[in-house]
């Protein structure tokens, strides 16, 4: 049996082969990904891709400790992350700390996922002193798509100077790792760089220390928008139509179910 990594086996990975992360935010899925993945991340994404919300503002602790523990008895290999859904940790430390060890502890999940830099500098350091490890994401942070103005590239021209701070600022606090969503492919690479944890890039540069997609994007499952960044590795979605119309046809025309579907009267002594 192959041992998980725990947060230190992913730090120490900084520099060296990339790290492969996906979501997922239920077991048959987990199932799918976990062989292939060092990290499988239940992302605050849920919201959006499973249950039909117009952002992740909407996302709640419930939602996530039900996807969490789905998605915890579906691997073996891989390290569980979850994501900290909005309002369950912007107070402040305290109520962060509350919320990440509910999370943990319900699901099994060895480390949480929170956005923000140099605001989160404190509650990343109170969090990791107290026993949890710590991922931050950056850059295009969607929990604050309403002060940010919309899913655009962050750390454009001038602005490249606060990602980066945030940068600095969530190693300084001790996160183990960094996700780095929709900014400039040369300012991931600097940062990268010049930061001692491993950064995962969404949107970002191929010198990340490591890649993450939502999974039901890479699939092509999930079509309501597609960002540049997406990569289609399949279209499940297509698939899926033409199983689900073959079948409505198939019923419609009396020829499914088909003999081998039914059953007989049970043989005595077979
Ligand atoms: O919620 C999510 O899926 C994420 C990843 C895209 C990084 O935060
Ligand atoms: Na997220």
């Amino acid at each position: 049996e192959v041992k998980r990594p725990v947060p230190p086996d992913i730090r120490a990975r900084k520099g060296g082969t990339p790290l492969v992360v996906l979501t997922a935010y239920t077991t048959p899925v987990a199932r799918l990904v976990d062989p292939h993945c060092d990290i499988v991340l239940v992302g605050d994404s849920l919201g959006m891709v499973v249950h039909g919300l117009p952002s992740t503002l909407g996302v709640t602790m419930e939602m996530m400790i039900l996807h969490g523990q789905a998605v915890a008895r579906g691997t073996a290999k891989s390290m569980l992350v979850i994501d900290m859904p909005f309002g369950s940790y912007e107070e402040g430390p305290e109520q962060a700390f509350r919320n990440a060890a509910r999370l943990m502890v319900e699901t099994g999940a060895a480390a949480v996922k929170l956005e923000g830099g140099v605001h989160m500098e404190e509650t990343i350091a109170f969090l990791t002193a107290r026993g949890i490890p710590v991922m931050a994401h950056i850059g295009l942070t969607p929990q604050a798509v309403n002060t940010l103005g919309g899913y655009r590239v962050q750390g454009r021209g001038e602005d490249a100077a606060r990602i980066r701070r945030d940068a600095e600022a969530v190693a300084r606090a001790g996160a183990f790792s960094v996700v780095l969503e929709k900014v400039p492919d040369a300012l991931a690479r600097e940062i990268t760089n010049a930061i001692d944890i491993p950064t995962i890039g969404i949107g970002a540069s191929v010198d990340c220390d490591g890649q993450v997609l939502v999974v039901d994007d890479m699939l092509g499952l999930f079509t309501s928008f597609r960002p540049k960044f997406v990569k289609r590795y399949a279209e499940l979605g297509e698939e899926a139509d033409r199983a689900i119309a073959a079948y409505a046809a198939e019923v419609r025309a009396r020829t499914f179910p088909a003999p081998e579907h039914v059953f007989g009267e049970k043989v005595p002594g077979k």
